[in-house]
C-alpha cells in the first residue's frame, strides 16, 4: 500500500537522523546520553561532548566544580530531576560555550543569584515549571547573559512582573514566555525596562490577566509602551468584550504583527442573549497597531456585527474558527481591504448569502469547513476575484452551482448527489471525497473542467454510469483518487470502460477498495504517464500481461485475490506491494516463486505477508520460504494417462464400433437436423427455441486432441448412442457436425440446439481458438437471454491462474463454480452423477432445482 511506501521512506529518514543510536548511560564523543541512569552527580564525559542529557536522575546539587571543563558543550539538559535541585553560584562556569540550558520541569529548591553567571554565549534558557516565584525576575539572575534570546518561564508561580534593571541590558532578548503563571495585572511601570525592545514573542497566555481584578486603565496605562511585537499572545485569559475593548484602547499605537486573542469568552454563544457580542467599538483602537494576523478563535461569537473590523485595514489573516458564528451582518467584513485568509471553520453557519463576503477584495483563502452550510447563494463567491482556495469540507452542501473558478476547492464530506452539467469553471484541485455521487457520468463532467490537475473522489457511491459525455479531450489531470467506490458494478455491466481514456498526463491513480474482480481490457491503455497505481483491497484474481501502463513505477495490489500471478506483468516496476493475497502454492506458481526470490523490483511490506492460502498444508507459509524443487513443467498430463489406463481395456471395443457406426450415419442425421434448425440458428434468436424443441441434451465441446479421453470419460457413460443404458442425447463435433458447413455456424447450431453446453477445459482446450470461441458463445447466452446453458468441467492440473488468463473463462468462474474432473478414480461415479444433474437442471436464473440424483448413470470403479 501507499502506507507501506511511506513507512519505508520514513524509515530511511528516521535512521539517518536518529540521535540516540547509542546505549543509555554512555557517551560517544559528541553525545552523552545519561537519562534514567540513577545518577546523583554529573558523570565524567569526554571533553569533546557537545550534547549532554542528564534528565530523569537524582542530582541534588550542582556547583562550580560539578562540571569538568567542557568547552565544546552546547546543549545541556538537566531538567526533570526526580528530586529537588539546588544550583549554586556559577554552577555552569566550566561550560563557556553553552548555547541551550534546559532545567525545565524540576523543582528548584535553591537558585543562587549568580547561578547563571559566566554563560556569555547562552541563547536559550528553559526554566518552565520550576516552581519559581516573582524573585526570578526581580533579583537579577540574568545579569550579563548578553546572548540570551529565548527565556521560558512558563508554568511557574510568578504573580507580579517587577523586572530587575539588568533586563534593560539583555540586548538579544527576543522571546519571553510567561504563560501559565498568575500575573493578573501588568501596567506601564512594570515593563519600563523593556521599552524600546522588539519581541518576536511575548507570551502572557493563561494568566487570568486583567480578568480577575478591576483595572483602572487611566492609572495603569499602556504596559507595552514603546515596545513592538511579532507575536503578542494574550489568549486564554478569560477576556470579555469589555476587557478586549479596554485593552485594545490602552495599547493603542503599540505595533503588533500577530495578536492572539483566542480562547476568549466574547459573544453570546448559541441560544444566549445576555452576553455581549463584539461590535464596531471592540477592535476599533487596534487600527493603529498595524495588526497583520489576528486570532479570535475558540470563543462564543454568534454574530459578526456591522463594521466589526472596519479599522483593521492591514489585517491579512483572521481566524474566527471555533466560535458559534451563525450570522454575518451586512458589511461585517467592511474595511478588511487587505485580508487574504479568512478562517471561519468550526462555526454554526447554515447558509451563505451573496453579501456575506462583500468588501474582501483581496481574500485568497476562505476556510468554512465544519459548519452546517446547506445553501449558498449563487453569486456568494463569484465576485471574489482573488479567491484561490475555498474550503467547504464537512458541511451539508447538495450541489455545486455556486462554485467559482478557483485554484483549489475542498468539498469533501458534503451531500453532493450530482455535478451540474453546465458547471463552467476552471480549477486545479478538487476534493469531492465522501459525498454521495453515484453516477460515474459525473466524472466525465468533471473532466471537462480545464486545467484540473488533482481530483479526489474517494468514498463516494459510484455504482452506475449513464454516460452522456465521451472521454475528455487530452486532459491535464495528473492525480485521480477513486478509492472506496463501487466501480465493479459499473464495469461488470459493461459500462464506461473508457473512463480513463485520453488522460495522458495522469501520474497517480487510486482505485483501491472498489470490489473489482476484473479490469476491463485496455482500461489503462492511454495512461502513458501513469507512475503510481493502487489497486489495493479489490478482488482481482489475476492481471493479464499488457494491462499495466508501460511507465508504471509503483503498483499496489495488497489484499486482492491473486492466485498465481504471472511475474512478467511486474517486470518493469520499481516498487510493488503484493501482500495479503490468496496465493496457490502449487507447481504452477513455480515461476512466480522463483521470480520473487531474485527480482530487482523493490517489494513493499514484509515478506511474511506474502503467504500461501492454498493448499491448506501451506496455508500462511511465506512464499519466500517455499522450495520449487521437484516441480516438473509437464506434469500436467499425468492424470490423463492414469485415467486412460483404467478405461482403456473396457472401452476400446465399444469405442471402435461407435466411431464406425456414427461416421457412416452422420450424413443422414445432419441433413434432417439442418433442415429443421439451421435457419433459426444462423440468425440466432434464442427465444425462438423452446425447451422441448432442443434436439440435444447437451453439446459436448472439447479439443479434438482430447477426443479419446473424452470418449472414455464421458461419452461412454452418458451418451445414449454409445450404450442403451445411457440416457443423454449428446452432440459433439466428431460425430454431429455438418461436414462442409462453416465451423462457427456448426458451433452455434450445436449450442442453440442443445439444452446445455459442456466445455471440457484442458490444456488442449485452452490452446484451441475454436474451443474458446464456443465457450464464449455459450456464455454469451447467459448475458443475452439469461439462459445458463454453460457447464464447465476442468480436467488436468490447470491452475486457476491459467484459467483466468482467458477473459470468457474468467467471467464464468467469477459468476459460478465449475466442476473439476476428480483426481481420485473412486469419485468418478459421483462426478458423473453430479454432471448429469447439471444437464437435467432446467434452472432459469435464480431458481434452484431440486432434481433427484440420477440412478441410471453407471458408476465406474
Ligand atoms: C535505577 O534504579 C532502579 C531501582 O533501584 C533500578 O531498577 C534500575 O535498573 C536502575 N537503573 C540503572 C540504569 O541503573
Ligand atoms: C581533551 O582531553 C584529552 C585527554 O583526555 C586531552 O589530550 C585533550 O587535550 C583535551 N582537549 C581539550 C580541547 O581540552
Ligand atoms: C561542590 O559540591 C561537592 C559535593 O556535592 C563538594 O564536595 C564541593 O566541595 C563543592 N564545591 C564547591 C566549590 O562548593
Ligand atoms: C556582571 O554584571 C555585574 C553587574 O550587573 C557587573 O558588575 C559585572 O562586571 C559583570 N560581569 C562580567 C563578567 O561582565
Ligand atoms: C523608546 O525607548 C527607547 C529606549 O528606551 C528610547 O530611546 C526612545 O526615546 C523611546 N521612544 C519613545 C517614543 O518613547
Ligand atoms: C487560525 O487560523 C490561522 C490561519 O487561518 C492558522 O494559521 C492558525 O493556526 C489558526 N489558529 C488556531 C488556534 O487554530
Ligand atoms: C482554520 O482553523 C482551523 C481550526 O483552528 C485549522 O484547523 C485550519 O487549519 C485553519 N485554516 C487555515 C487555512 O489555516
Ligand atoms: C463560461 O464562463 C465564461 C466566463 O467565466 C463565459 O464567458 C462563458 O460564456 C461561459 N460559458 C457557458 C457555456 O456558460
Ligand atoms: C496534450 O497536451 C499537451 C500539452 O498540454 C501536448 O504537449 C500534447 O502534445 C497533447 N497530446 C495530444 C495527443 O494532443
Ligand atoms: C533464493 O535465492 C538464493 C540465492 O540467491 C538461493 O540460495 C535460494 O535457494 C533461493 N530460494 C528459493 C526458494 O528459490
Amino acid at each position: 500500500t501507499m502506507g507501506h511506501l511511506l513507512a519505508f521512506l520514513l524509515g530511511l529518514v528516521f535512521k539517518a537522523t536518529s540521535v540516540y543510536g547509542i546505549p543509555s548511560c554512555s557517551a560517544d564523543g559528541q553525545l552523552a546520553f545519561y537519562r534514567f541512569c540513577n545518577l546523583t552527580q554529573v558523570p565524567q564525559v569526554p571533553n569533546t561532548t557537545t550534547k549532554l542529557l542528564l534528565s530523569f536522575n537524582y542530582i541534588r546539587v550542582v556547583n562550580a566544580t560539578s562540571f569538568p571543563l567542557l568547552d565544546q558543550l552546547q546543549f545541556l539538559e538537566l531538567g526533570t530531576q526526580n528530586i529537588p535541585l539546588t544550583i549554586e553560584r556559577e554552577a555552569f562556569r566550566n561550560l563557556p560555550n553553552l548555547l541551550v540550558l534546559d532545567i525545565g520541569n524540576t523543582k528548584i529548591q535553591f537558585l543562587h543569584t549568580d547561578a547563571f553567571q559566566g554563560l556569555f554565549n547562552l541563547v536559550q534558557l528553559q526554566l518552565y515549571y520550576c516552581h519559581l516565584s516573582d524573585s526570578i525576575l526581580k533579583d537579577g539572575y540574568f545579569r550579563n547573559l548578553s546572548s540570551l534570546a529565548i527565556l521560558d518561564l512558563s508554568r511557574n508561580e510568578i504573580e507580579n512582573l517587577q523586572l530587575h534593571p539588568s533586563f534593560g541590558n539583555l540586548e538579544s532578548l527576543k522571546s519571553i514566555d510567561l504563560s501559565l503563571n498568575h500575573i493578573s495585572l501588568i501596567c506601564k511601570r512594570d515593563l519600563e525596562v523593556l521599552q524600546g525592545k522588539r519581541f518576536s514573542l511575548f507570551n502572557l497566555a493563561s494568566n487570568n490577566l486583567y480578568s480577575k481584578v478591576s483595572v483602572n486603565w487611566k492609572e495603569c496605562m499602556n504596559p507595552f509602551k514603546n515596545m513592538s511585537f511579532e507575536i503578542l499572545d494574550v489568549s486564554s485569559n478569560g477576556w470579555t468584550v469589555d476587557i478586549v475593548r479596554d485593552f485594545c484602547h490602552a495599547i493603542q499605537g503599540t505595533r503588533i504583527s500577530s495578536l492572539l486573542l483566542n480562547y476568549h469568552i466574547m459573544g453570546g454563544g448559541f441560544g444566549f442573549h445576555n452576553l455581549k457580542e463584539p461590535d464596531q467599538d471592540t477592535f476599533a483602537a487596534l487600527g493603529m497597531s498595524s495588526v497583520i494576523k489576528m486570532d479570535i478563535s475558540h470563543g462564543f461569537i454568534f454574530s459578526l456585527n456591522f463594521h466589526l473590523f472596519e479599522t483593521l485595514r492591514e489585517l491579512k489573516v483572521m481566524n474566527l474558527s471555533h466560535n458559534k458564528v451563525n450570522k454575518i451582518a451586512n458589511g461585517a467584513f467592511y474595511g478588511l481591504d487587505n485580508l487574504q485568509i479568512l478562517n471561519l471553520s468550526y462555526n454554526l453557519l447554515g447558509e451563505l448569502y451573496q453579501s456575506d463576503f462583500a468588501g474582501l477584495s483581496k481574500v485568497a483563502y476562505i476556510d468554512l469547513q465544519r459548519n452546517h452550510i446547506g445553501i449558498i447563494e449563487k453569486q456568494t463567491f463569484k465576485h471574489l476575484k482573488n479567491l484561490q482556495t475555498l474550503d467547504l469540507r464537512d458541511n451539508a452542501i447538495k450541489t455545486v452551482y455556486f462554485l467559482p473558478s478557483v485554484h483549489t476547492a475542498f468539498l469533501s464530506g458534503n451531500k453532493l448527489v450530482h455535478i451540474e452539467e453546465n458547471i463552467n469553471i476552471t480549477a486545479g484541485f478538487l476534493d469531492l471525497a465522501e459525498n454521495r455521487l453515484a453516477n460515474l457520468n459525473d466524472l466525465y463532467i468533471l473532466l471537462q473542467i480545464p486545467d484540473l490537475k488533482f481530483l479526489i473522489l474517494n468514498k463516494n457511491r459510484f455504482s452506475f454510469c449513464n454516460q452522456q459525455y465521451g472521454p475528455s479531450k487530452n486532459h491535464t489531470l495528473e492525480q485521480l483518487y477513486l478509492s472506496e467506490n463501487m466501480l465493479q458494478l459499473i464495469w461488470e455491466a459493461g459500462k464506461c470502460w473508457d473512463v480513463f481514456k485520453r488522460l495522458s498526463h495522469l501520474k497517480i491513480l487510486f482505485l483501491n477498495n472498489n470490489y473489482l474482480n476484473f479490469l476491463p481490457p485496455d482500461v489503462f491503455s492511454d495512461l502513458t504517464a501513469l507512475q503510481i497505481l493502487s489497486l489495493d483491497g479489490n478482488k482481482l484474481i489475476s492481471l493479464s500481461p499488457g494491462v499495466l501502463p508501460e511507465n508504471l513505477r509503483v503498483l499496489s495490489l495488497s489484499q486482492n485475490h491473486l492466485l498465481s500471478p504471472d511475474p512478467t506483468v511486474f517486470a518493469s516496476l520499481s516498487y510493488l506491494d503484493i501482500t495479503h493475497n490468496k496465493y496457490i502454492c502449487e507447481c504452477e506458481a513455480r515461476n512466480f516463486i522463483l521470480w520473487l526470490n531474485q527480482t530487482k523490483v523493490n517489494m513493499l511490506g514484509s515478506p511474511e505477508d506474502v503467504y500461501c492460502t492454498y493448499p491448506d498444508s501451506f496455508s500462511g507459509v511465506s512464499l519466500y520460504s517455499i522450495s520449487t524443487e521437484g516441480c516438473d513443467e509437464e506434469e500436467a498430463l499425468q492424470f490423463i494417462h492414469f485415467s486412460l489406463f483404467i478405461f482403456f481395456t473396457t472401452t476400446l471395443t465399444v469405442f471402435l464400433t461407435a466411431v464406425v457406426t456414427f461416421t457412416r450415419f452422420r450424413g443422414c442425421c445432419f441433413l434432417l437436423w439442418r433442415k429443421m434448425f439451421l435457419t433459426l440458428a444462423l440468425e440466432y434468436h434464442p427465444q425462438g427455441v423452446k425447451e422441448d424443441q432442443h434436439k440435444y441434451d447437451a453439446y459436448l465441446c472439447f479439443s479434438s486432441k482430447d477426443f479419446e479421453w473424452v470418449q472414455n470419460a464421458f461419452l461412454n457413460h452418458l451418451d445414449s448412442q454409445y450404450s442403451p443404458k445411457n440416457r443423454f442425447n449428446l452432440c459433439f463435433e466428431e460425430r454431429d457436425f455438418l461436414p462442409g458447413e462453416d465451423h462457427i455456424n456448426n458451433i452455434r447450431d450445436a449450442i442453440c440446439n442443445s439444452k446445455k453446453t459442456i466445455c471440457i477445459v484442458t490444456r488442449h482446450f485452452l490452446k484451441d481458438g475454436w474451443c474458446i470461441e464456443a465457450f464464449n458463445f455459450a456464455q454469451s447466452r447467459y448475458f443475452s437471454d439469461l439462459k445458463d446453458v454453460l457447464i464447465m468441467v476442468v480436467a488436468g492440473s490447470l491452475s486457476q491462474y491459467q484459467l483466468m488468463k482467458y477473459p470468457p473463462i474468467r467471467v464464468f468462474v467469477q459468476r459460478q463454480p465449475y466442476l473439476k474432473w476428480p483426481e481420485d478414480l473412486q469419485d468418478v461415479g459421483w462426478f458423473l452423477n453430479k454432471l448429469s444433474q447439471r444437464i437435467l437442471n432446467k434452472k432459469e436464473e435464480k431458481k434452484k432445482s431440486n432434481n433427484i440424483p440420477l440412478q441410471t448413470v453407471a458408476t465406474i470403479s
